[in-house]
């Protein structure tokens, strides 16, 4: 494990420990504990989607310094399968990450298939955009396929509509979340393995006081953590934030809060200053992919043709092995040749970035210097990530 977290004595599996709370202000720094050990947080998860961050094994994503990935039950449910996944040992096994792992319940991929789905109050059916096939969802059976891949963090089926929704279409989401929770709450125990711990999610778009009242009734069930979900799905950036600030300082503070699909570097400060933990998103795998690189100076697109002869590295206080080893020109040059080794650096190089960044939050909250990397960040966001 990282040299954070190396040579702790285990705790049980859902044990959070706050270890910084940032004076004034709701930004903390802690520890969440799972059956493959422990996770830092404030922490950000890569995104592998289908069992995989696109172009990256297990030894790169360790050696970028990822302690905990997200995989997508909607995805590994259908392809390979969960029974087959199970029979194949569990995800751990099939992809040699023997760290934590958390699933998204399928719920949010499900709502994106537009005119594919109908719900009910029992849950969701829908065909599948791999080939139309009809399939069900349930609070239950999203736990079932959670409980077959093994996961560590298994979350809960939800809601998540447009951010345009009509209120009264995000009132019947939030009511039905709720119902749904608490049959989830109610059949973990019999439907997830031991060890495996099983998040709620709070819906409301912007609206405060839907979040308010979701939040309410959440917290009151037996959930291991909390998550925001239906933000940064189309609303102003303004807004979300607003929204993680006014609702994250609310949600409990002795369990862990995350939320669901942010965002950019300054996203991440804005929610670990509501008190948020956990994010994941996938900007730095897509954005590397697509030729932008995030660096502390500002982001660069490698496509440009200014760099058809630049020898530097993209960052040269970069410590990554993209930055350590590869000039710019050559990146620029992979990246039009399309070469898959292309989108296996540029990957690397922008979660080490999105880990360096987390990282130096963490340090700051644990030894009380938040307020000046704050600040210090704000500076520099207001001019090169305007
Ligand atoms: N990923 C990003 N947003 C959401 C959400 O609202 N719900 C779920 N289940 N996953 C998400
Ligand atoms: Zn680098």
């Amino acid at each position: 494990l990282s040299c954070e977290t190396s040579g702790l004595q285990p705790r049980p599996p859902g044990t959070f420990e706050v270890l910084a709370q940032a004076p004034g202000s709701p930004a903390r720094a802690g520890r969440l504990w799972t059956a493959h050990g422990p996770i830092d947080t404030p922490c950000f998860m890569p995104v592998g989607t289908y069992g995989a961050v696109k172009g990256l094994d297990a030894d790169d994503l360790r050696e970028v310094g990822a302690q905990i990935i997200l995989g997508n039950s909607y995805h590994l449910g259908h392809r390979p399968g969960a029974a087959r996944v199970a029979a194949l040992g569990g995800l751990h096994r099939m992809m040699a990450w023997d760290r934590p792992i958390l699933t998204d319940s399928g719920g949010f991929q499900v709502f994106s298939l537009r005119g594919l789905q109908k719900i009910d109050d029992a849950g969701v059916s829908y065909q599948t955009h791999f080939d139309g096939s009809r399939h069900r969802m349930t609070p239950e059976s999203v736990l079932a396929t959670q409980a077959a891949l093994g996961s560590d963090i298994c979350m809960i089926l939800d809601h998540c509509p447009p951010a345009d929704a009509e209120p009264a279409l995000i009132r019947a989401a939030v009511d039905r979340s709720t119902r749904w929770a608490e049959e989830a709450a109610r059949r973990r125990g019999e439907i997830l393995q031991p060890g495996q711990l099983c998040f709620g999610i709070v819906q409301g778009g912007t609206n405060v006081a839907l979040r308010r009242e979701h939040l309410k009734a959440l917290a009151d069930l037996p959930f291991d953590g909390l998550a925001l979900g239906g933000l940064s799905v189309g609303e102003p950036i303004p807004e979300m934030h607003a929204t993680m600030a006014a609702v994250g300082p609310e949600m409990p503070q002795d369990r862990p809060r995350y939320v669901m699909g942010i965002g950019t570097p300054h996203d991440l400060l804005a929610a670990v200053r509501s008190g948020i933990d956990m994010f994941d998103c996938v900007m730095p795998t897509r954005h590397a992919r697509n030729g932008q690189f995030f660096t502390f100076s500002g982001r660069l697109n490698i496509r440009q043709s200014r760099f058809r002869d630049d020898d530097a590295p993209v960052d040269a206080a970069c410590r990554c092995r993209c930055c350590a080893r590869y000039s710019r020109a050559y990146l620029r040059h992979l990246h039009e040749q399309n070469e898959p080794l292309y989108g296996r650096l540029a990957t690397i190089h922008n979660l080490y970035f999105y880990q360096q960044w987390v990282g130096a939050l963490r340090r700051a909250l644990r030894s009380g210097r938040f307020e000046a990397l704050e600040s210090e960040f704000l500076s520099i966001i207001s001019t090169v990530y305007a």
